[in-house]
């Protein structure tokens, strides 16, 4: 019996998950996505190939690997569509080597009509949400009114598929919102008949199954744990557990079968849309990282916001997650300065303090740095660890020596070969 590896995002999402599942899809049989949705955009660039997943599992380029949607994750029929369609067209297997959980829940488009009504009724306290439905279909399936990939083989799926819109219609008025939804019908109906083209299983069989016949596993992780919905910066999170936990529930593998947890962060900080950024520089060194980090939302373009390294945020996902190896990422965008900035403490309400606390509000909260060594030259042409600056490997073990965690590859560009193992 072996065990399933989970790899996950430790900051606010954008990570780089994309890129290091792709890296090490080689080394597994089975990549299996366990929660959020479209919300998601998961880059990958290889032979001069740049593209983005955002519901499927970031493996489906390889020939071997299968690719399974897992019971936790949300799926929107028209964007799936899309992201089949143009994979088709690099003429990858998709029939094959693609499946989705019966379990896996829909997004209707009343779901996005309702998330777009709920942003605008919020006014400047917004989420800030990608406005994909993330929110009202996760609210819809722990409210038991759900409707899942399975309905789909049903007779009357038609039946409670007008049942849920009748409510998401009353919830519309309530916030007096205008649409037209038979605009929107069309396509999402369209692709639900697309969708039966493609296997529906009932995926913790089949992954339990892969276990037990000594298959390995890696779990592919969506948004960020300070994105969690437990854990995060509620909240300014998104509606689903994106922590370790969530690889368990979300594809139906127990925690005693949980391996290797692989935590992937950039060796600075991002987030995109609203809530407490404690360590955000809203100056021309936060625009620098911005532009040479190309840091513009996958999903929805919007520009992201850019801080520091915090260290205090990182040791709270490697707690909660119980990660046992780290990949730093973007290592190449910090190339042109001479100095950086980690943080390493608050000030809270005065005191001192090394750890992530409740409210990160940053009217009581902010952040105590301590300055190090740039590296300062181009990183992007190294192909082994002998080759790095010492600065960045000073960098590297001032990391790990922080946090009490190995880390196992420095990311220097966003092409697959562009990866240093340690
Ligand atoms: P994900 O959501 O965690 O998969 O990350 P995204 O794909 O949304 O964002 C990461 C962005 O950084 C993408 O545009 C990647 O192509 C890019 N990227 C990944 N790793 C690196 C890296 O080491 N250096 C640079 N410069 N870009 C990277
Ligand atoms: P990947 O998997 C970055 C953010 C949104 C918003 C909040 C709630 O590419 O890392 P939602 O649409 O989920 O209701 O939005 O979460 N968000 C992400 N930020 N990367 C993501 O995914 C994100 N998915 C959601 O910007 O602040
Ligand atoms: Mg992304």
């Amino acid at each position: 019996m072996s065990k399933s590896d989970v790899l996950l995002g430790l900051q606010w999402g954008d990570e780089g998950k994309g890129k290091i599942v792709d890296v090490l899809t080689p080394e597994y049989d089975i990549i299996a996505r366990f929660q959020g949705g479209p919300n998601a955009g998961h880059t990958l660039e290889f032979n001069g190939i740049k593209h983005v997943l955002h519901t499927i599992p970031s493996g489906i380029f390889h020939p071997t690997a299968q690719n399974i949607v897992g019971n936790g994750v949300v799926i929107d029929p028209v964007i799936f569509k899309k992201e089949i369609d143009a994979l088709l067209k690099l003429g990858v297997d998709v029939k094959t080597k693609l499946l989705i959980s019966k379990r896996a829940h829909l997004i209707l488009p009343t779901h996005r009509l309702i998330d777009a009504a709920s942003e605008a009724s919020k006014g400047k306290n917004k989420i800030g949400s990608t406005l994909k439905g993330i929110g009202p279909t996760y609210m819809d399936k722990t409210g038991r009114n759900g409707l899942r990939i399975g309905d789909i083989e049903t007779k009357d799926f038609k039946e409670k598929y007008n049942t849920l819109v009748e409510k998401h219609k009353q919830i519309l008025s309530f916030y007096n919102y205008e649409y037209n939804l038979q605009e929107l019908e069309p396509a999402w109906f369209e692709s639900i008949e697309a969708l039966k083209s493609l296997q529906f299983i009932e995926s913790e069989h089949f992954l339990n199954n892969a276990l037990a016949s000594g298959k390995k596993i890696l779990a592919e992780g969506a948004q960020g744990s300070l994105l969690d919905i437990d854990f995060g910066s509620y909240p300014f999170v998104t509606s689903s557990n994106t922590v370790c936990s969530g690889a368990c529930s979300g594809l139906g593998i127990a925690p005693n079968r949980i391996g290797n947890v692989i935590g992937i962060f950039k060796a600075y900080c991002t987030r995109v849309g609203s809530g407490p950024f404690p360590t955000e520089l809203n100056d021309e060194t936060g625009e620098k990282i911005r532009q040479i980090g190309r840091e513009f939302g996958s999903t929805t373009g919007r520009a992201r916001r850019t801080g520091w390294l915090d260290l205090p945020a990182l040791k709270y996902a490697i707690m909660i997650n119980g990660v046992t190896e780290l990949m730093m990422m973007k290592a190449d965008v910090l190339s042109d300065f001479d100095t950086l900035k980690v943080c390493t403490h608050y000030n809270y309400n005065g005191q001192v303090i090394d750890f992530l606390p409740y409210d990160i509000d940053t009217r009581y909260l902010t952040p105590i740095y301590q300055e190090v060594k740039g590296w300062n030259c181009d990183l992007t042409k190294i192909t082994k660890k002998e080759e790095m600056p010492q600065a960045l490997a000073d960098y590297v073990k001032y990391i790990e020596n922080a946090v009490k965690t190995p880390i196992t590859i420095v990311s220097i560009g966003p092409d697959r070969t562009q990866t240093i193992k340690l």
